[in-house]
């Protein structure tokens, strides 16, 4: 039990006294409780790493706003319509796509390598947004043009597609390949039957 005698110290400052008590019991719980949760905290964060520090946790919070977004993104992307795309941001968007994959085999400026000319009005496979939507996405694995659905999004095959389309078709490149497949109106004049 705690002493109360109220004994005077033999500390005199100026007059000012004080007593010998000994410390509340309340005030020494949370004395000790502060060594407590401070064992507990070191053990939980430094030792054992049970639980993330500040820095971990943001990181996983921004990895799982990441994965949100992602989602969002691809839900997004999976209900475009099939159409072109004009805008330029996505026209621009077209241009990195196709640099990044496609400028080994169709060249830099759309001219053709291995690939077929995409500037020329020939077209092995038609130039409808469905039709470049198809052979993008489905690619031509016996001819070497490899299926982009696996690495592209729904999204980015249509602005890869419009980018051909809007930017490239009817340009000029340095180095043109022969024309390959049917050219443009006599397609048409075959689908209407003159
Ligand atoms: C490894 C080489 C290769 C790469 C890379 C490649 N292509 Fe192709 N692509 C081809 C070949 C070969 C053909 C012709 C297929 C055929 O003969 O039917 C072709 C055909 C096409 C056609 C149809 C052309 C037509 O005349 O109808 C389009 C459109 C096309 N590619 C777009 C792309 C896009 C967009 C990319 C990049 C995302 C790409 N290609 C990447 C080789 C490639």
């Amino acid at each position: 039990m705690a002493k109360n005698r109220d004994d005077l110290t033999n500390h005199d400052y100026d007059g000012i006294q004080e007593y010998d008590n000994d410390l509340p019991p309340w005030w020494i719980f949370i004395f000790y409780l502060s060594f407590v949760f401070a064992l507990i905290y070191l053990l939980n964060y430094h030792v054992f790493r049970t639980a993330p520090l500040q820095s971990q946790e943001y990181a996983m919070e921004m990895e799982m706003a990441r994965a949100e977004l992602a989602a969002i993104e691809a839900s997004a992307s999976a209900r475009l319509p099939l159409a072109f795309m004009d805008k330029v941001t996505d026209l621009e968007t077209g241009k990195q796509i196709f640099t990044k994959y496609c400028v080994p085999c169709h060249g830099p400026d759309g001219g053709g390598t291995v690939g077929p000319n995409l500037t020329d009005h020939y077209f092995l496979h038609g130039n409808t947004v469905e039709d470049y939507f198809n052979v993008i996405s489905l690619g031509v694995p016996e001819k070497g043009m490899i299926p982009w659905n696996k690495t592209l999004s729904r999204r980015e095959i249509l602005q890869v597609a419009s980018y051909i389309q809007n930017r490239l078709q009817g340009s000029i490149p340095a180095n043109p390949k022969e024309p390959q497949g049917t050219p443009l109106d006599q397609r048409i004049s075959m689908l209407w039957g003159n």
